[in-house]
């Protein structure tokens, strides 16, 4: 782990900071190009996860497209170089602006997540004069098994279009005469550690695909979403997520014939390349005992504790103490759920140590705020390092 060996290097730079391991980001480009290459498949990458300049052009030069979730995301995609014709962008209340925007840019395809969105975009594309590629999202139901919090594919979900729903309105569907109905788009939840359930999606995909084609719709694509979860618990036992099984899982199961099938991947490419460092304010105990190490890093750096209960290895990297203990460790904004985790065996633990907030390179900066009026935090690159 990069932190670990930097130590008391990184004592030099402002916390708290995003540190990044642009040779581990690089290693797992390789390793995602390369099994991906055996199938020919096609891969995104969800910029939501991270966008920051320096890692978009390290992703840029291994060839991935962008998967977007926004007016902006899809914006800043295109201004990092990003060829259109590999971006797609998805969304479940996409604004007439970015609709129309998007429509300008002629890129891969606009995913689709609603009957009245078809609508509208067939509507926005007459008055352009266009015809505009899109996929439809549909809704699978499967169950990601992952944390409620992050599943999108279950039946109730706000995503996608509900397959029922299709099926009754695909003639309509099928008649707008401003779009081009090129692809099918499923995401089914992010962070999922047990693969079988891609074998469900899969199952799940070749009967719509299937029902589609029946129908006679004439689909180019399959864009199976992203969702490859990684391990949080001990991430140094496994750097770079398992992209060889999970391409072999589809390979064996997905029946598509000559289309195309695309991933989108976020987390599974930059999670494990990015730690939080933060360093520690003050200690106290509660009247209850219990041991707080306040760090100068919160919720408004790396939400992901506070709103979903989850879990980051934290480990103290300047500390040479013998002894260890547990500590509750706490960010600086005012909010009570501003926790980082309960029970962490520390080495003992002093005022302007560093603390590292592992696997924090996915949906860490992406999602900071500027609660309290914090500083957004900063940026500090293995290569800049050497
Ligand atoms: N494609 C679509 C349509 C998505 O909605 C997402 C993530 C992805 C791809 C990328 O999923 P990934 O490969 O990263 O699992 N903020 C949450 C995660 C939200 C994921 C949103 N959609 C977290 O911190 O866990």
């Amino acid at each position: 782990m990069l932190s670990r060996t930097l130590g008391r290097k990184l004592l030099a730079h402002e916390t708290p900071f995003y540190l990044y391991d642009t040779a581990l980001l690089r290693q797992t480009l390789e390793s995602v190009v390369y099994e991906s290459q055996r199938y020919n498949y096609k891969l995104h990458y969800a910029i939501k996860a991270n966008y920051d300049d320096r890692i978009l052009s390290i992703i840029r030069e291994y060839g991935l497209g962008i998967d977007c979730a926004s007016g902006n995301e899809l914006r800043k995609a295109i201004e990092a170089g990003f060829d259109p014709k590999g971006i797609v962008y998805a969304g479940v209340g996409k604004r007439d602006k970015e609709l129309k925007y998007a429509i300008e840019q002629n890129i891969l395809a606009i995913n689709c997540e609603s009957t009245e969105e078809l609508e509208v975009l067939n509507n926005l594309s007459a008055e352009a004069g266009r015809v505009t590629d899109i996929a439809l999202r549909v809704n699978p139901d499967i169950d990601p098994k992952t944390n409620h919090c992050i599943d999108t594919g279950q039946a109730d979900s706000k995503f996608g279009i509900s397959y029922e729903e299709l099926l009754e309105k695909a003639e309509c569907i099928k008649r707008y005469e401003n779009l081009n109905i090129i692809g099918l788009h499923i995401h089914i939840g992010s962070q999922i550690r047990e693969l079988h359930v891609f074998e469900n999606m899969c199952n799940k995909v070749n009967v719509i695909i299937s029902n589609l084609t029946a129908l006679g719709f004439n689909l180019r694509f399959v864009d199976v979403g992203g969702g490859l979860g990684i391990n949080y618990d001990m991430p140094e036992n496994e750097p770079i997520p398992n992209f060889a099984s999970l391409f072999s899982i589809v390979h064996n199961y997905l029946n598509v014939g000559d289309k195309e099938v695309h991933f989108e991947f976020g987390r599974a490419i930059v999670g494990e390349c990015g730690e939080l460092i933060t360093k520690v304010l003050f200690n106290k105990t509660t009247a209850t005992g219990r041991k707080l190490v306040i760090v100068d890093a919160s919720m408004t750096e790396l939400i992901r504790p506070a709103l979903y209960g989850s879990y980051h290895n934290i480990e103290n990297i300047t500390s040479e103490a013998e002894t260890t203990a547990k500590y509750t460790v706490v960010g600086t904004a005012c909010e009570s759920t501003d926790v980082f985790d309960e029970n962490v065996g520390l080495r003992t633990t002093r005022r302007g140590d560093l603390l590292t907030i592992k696997s924090a390179g996915a949906y860490g900066m992406s999602m900071a705020s500027r609660y309290n009026l914090h500083d957004l935090p900063g940026a500090v690159y293995s290569e800049d390092l050497k």
